[in-house]
């Protein structure tokens, strides 16, 4: 595996192998990796000749500089998983070097960053989008891998990919999660044992929203999922809510769909944990 740090070198990298006709996939990350983001470097691995990952902890993306100053970073160990994985170039570019002569960008979201995280992450959204940007803007990638874990970065992803006509391919890929179904997540390396247990509360909330989904009103529906948290009072829940698949609108009435999302966020001990899970007709 490949590793580069400067923007103009990855550049070339990439343009090299486009022009040897090899499909380059991108996986961009913020490091701390774990199975579910080396699942999105195995689809991209399936479906592209060569793959690209990228380690960059996007200061623009982050609202409260503790969180930012915290979040892990192993990138030695990153290294070896994903070489292990079959990626053919780690990109680990420096603020400097990214932003470089970059002023950011106010990208019509289409009001999509005012849903679910949008409140508790003033600008986060618009911190993603430029950065995605600005990596899409080096590397060139004709797919792009992003996780169903972060249901909202994807569809906002999506929204602007379409908008700007990005000719980048978006793929979405499934949520990986621990046997006993908390979402995998760099953040969950900061829970101590009595919040990692408690964690779980968040997905059997998702389930049990599932389970009365299209029996039950939505706010039934939604009340079955508040009934398991109210188990436990050391979680702090931001919002469970009920969503259009698509648009990610907060759902009234089923409005005779086949599918929608659930989406949950809380605090457990010191980590704001985010999950979703898809809903389903039948
Ligand atoms: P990060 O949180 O490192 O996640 C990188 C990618 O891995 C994202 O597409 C995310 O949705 C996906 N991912 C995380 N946990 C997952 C899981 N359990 N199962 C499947 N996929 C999972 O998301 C970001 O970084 C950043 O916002 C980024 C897009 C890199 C821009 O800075």
């Amino acid at each position: 595996m490949d590793r580069l740090s400067v923007p103009s070198e990855v550049a070339a990298w990439s343009a090299a192998q486009r022009r040897q006709g090899g499909r380059v996939g991108f996986v961009p990350t913020m490091g701390a990796l774990h199975a579910g983001h080396l699942a999105l470097v195995a689809e991209a691995r399936r479906r592209c000749d060569r793959v690209v990952a990228s380690i960059f902890v996007n200061p623009l993306q982050f609202n409260n500089p503790e969180d930012l100053a915290r979040y892990p970073r192993q990138p030695e160990a990153d290294a070896r998983l994903l070489a292990e994985a079959g990626c053919d170039l780690l990109f680990q570019p420096d603020a400097e070097g990214l932003y470089q002569g970059f002023r950011p960008l106010r990208y019509d979201l289409n009001g999509l960053d005012e849903l679910w995280e949008g409140p508790s992450r003033p600008g986060h959204f618009q911190g993603v989008v430029n950065v995605v940007e600005r990596l899409f803007h080096v590397v060139r990638p004709d797919m792009a891998f992003f996780g169903e874990k972060d249901r909202q970065q994807l569809a906002i992803i999506r929204h602007v990919a379409t908008a700007l006509h990005w000719p980048t391919v978006i793929v979405p890929c499934p949520t990986l999660r621990e046997a006993d179904g908390l979402a995998m997540s760099s953040r969950n390396q900061r829970l101590g044992p009595a919040d990692r247990a408690r964690a779980t509360l968040l997905y059997r909330a998702l389930r049990a929203v599932a389970d009365e989904a299209f029996h039950l009103s939505v706010e039934e529906a939604r009340q079955a999922g508040l009934d398991v948290l109210a188990a436990d009072p050391e979680i702090h829940l931001d919002h469970l809510g009920i969503a259009h698949p698509d648009t990610l609108e907060p759902l009234t009435g089923w409005d005779g769909l086949d599918r929608a999302v659930a989406l949950i966020a809380a605090h457990v001990g010191p980590v704001r944990l985010i999950d979703n899970l898809d809903l389903r007709r039948g």
